[in-house]
């Protein structure tokens, strides 16, 4: 979650500040840009040059910068930062958080900035437990900042009590748990299909079709960044994952996606049927290799299960399905059946009459069709952002 996100780290004087050469690693190894703001105390407990270093960038402590003269702009730093996280949080900088106190760069920032606010107290138990110190932390949670509660436990005194700043580990958890929680899709189940269905002759041999899966994988890694808990299903293809966070479930044939997705749907809020699954598959398929002896051969076909039609039939309100349509001829009208028969949300419409659209290629061209038959056509674009579309669809469908 903390993956681009730019992150002001403001450090007080506290023997906690050791803490923060750990966060800023795990800060920088998540992908976040940080820049340090630290008290002119902090910088006795720490030095500027570790932080720095961890950081790679410059740390900032006063106004004006000794050398030159120039000015740090606080309001511009406050409009930069994606969050804003004080750490350390001394009691000092917190009574003066909470009366509006601006005598250094950290609290002039801090009362400048638009973004989140969140502090991780340290101080010895008694300053901690002080009245005045508790009636500034709930001030400070009034206005809207978030207290990251510090722990039981040894203090630098040699005390045992409350008062330890979180860990670094801890306050990392707390700010990607946050940030989930702001993701439109945070707390929805998905189920996404992928990739075609392989139906085997015998055991070499199988009929199969030209999907790549991209579309689908595109889709389940859309709706992970939107928030949603996403379990991929997936026939055979060569696609990778990029998030770790996705539940990947590989199957061959239509009869094994059948049993996955059945498995899956009763806790799916929202399900995307992007596989091509074989509407046909051999009567059986042959124990040992078929050997050629006729000059003609033939296979007999079975319809498969249309699992996309058992699943609108199953669907209960609050659930959301939606379903593919690829097409060649009287692509509307033939999108519009299917959307009504297989009981969907909406059906993503690929002609191929369209250049660029369908399996082949890292692009699509798609039109999207509701269930009140509203329809929207999109450019042809990368296979992520026909994702996002596809995604911003569903969002507007569950929120
Ligand atoms: N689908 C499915 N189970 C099948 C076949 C298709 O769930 N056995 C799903 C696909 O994942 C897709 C949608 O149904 O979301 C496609 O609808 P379908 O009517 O099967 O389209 P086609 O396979 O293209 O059918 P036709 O050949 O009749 O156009």
């Amino acid at each position: 979650m903390l993956q681009g996100k730019k992150i002001i780290l403001g450090v007080c004087g506290s023997i906690a500040s050791y803490k923060t050469a750990n966060l800023i690693r795990l800060f920088v190894k998540a992908g976040a840009e940080v820049q340090v703001l630290m008290t002119k105390d902090a910088t006795e407990f720490i030095t500027p040059l570790t932080l720095a270093t961890l950081s790679k960038r410059p740390v900032l402590v006063d106004y004006f910068k000794a050398d030159t003269g120039e000015w740090n702009n606080h309001v511009d730093l406050g409009l930069w930062a994606d969050l804003f996280l004080i750490a350390p949080a001394s009691a000092n900088t917190l009574a003066k958080m909470a009366t509006g106190v601006c005598d250094n760069l950290l609290l002039a920032t801090y009362l400048s900035a638009k973004c989140p606010v969140y502090f991780a107290p340290a101080m010895d138990l008694d300053m901690w437990k002080h009245p005045a110190t508790q009636q500034n932390i709930e001030k400070l949670q009034q206005f809207g900042n978030q207290l990251i509660k510090p722990a039981f436990g040894e203090l630098a005194s040699g005390l045992v009590g409350e008062g330890r700043m979180a860990e670094p580990e801890e306050i990392v958890a707390f700010l990607d748990g946050e940030l989930k929680k702001k993701l439109p899709l945070n707390g929805k189940k998905a189920l996404v299909t992928a990739g075609p269905t392989f139906e085997a002759i015998d055991p070499v041999r199988f009929i199969g079709n030209h999907s790549s899966g991209k579309m689908g994988f595109a889709i389940a890694e859309k709706l992970n960044q939107l928030g949603a808990e996403v379990t991929l299903i997936s026939g055979p293809s060569a696609m990778q994952l990029n998030s770790k966070q996705i539940s990947r479930i590989d199957v061959v044939s239509a009869d094994q996606m059948l049993e996955e997705v059945n498995r899956h749907f009763p806790k799916a809020d929202i399900t995307v049927m992007s596989a091509a699954v074989a509407d046909y598959k051999p009567a059986s398929a042959a124990s040992e290799k078929i050997k050629k002896k006729e000059a003609e051969f033939s296979i007999q076909l079975i319809k498969t299960t249309d699992i996309l039609s058992g699943l609108g039939a199953q669907k209960k309100s609050g659930q959301v399905l939606i379903g593919f349509a690829l097409e060649t001829e009287n692509e509307q009208e033939h999108a519009i059946q299917k959307l009504k028969n297989k009981n969907l949300d909406f059906i993503v419409l690929n002609s191929l009459k369209d250049e660029g659209a369908g399996f082949k290629g890292d692009q699509n061209k798609i039109t999207i069709i509701d269930k009140n038959l509203t329809t929207e056509t999109f450019d042809l674009k990368p296979k992520t952002e026909v994702a996002a579309d596809i995604c911003q669809k569903i969002i507007n469908l569950v929120s």
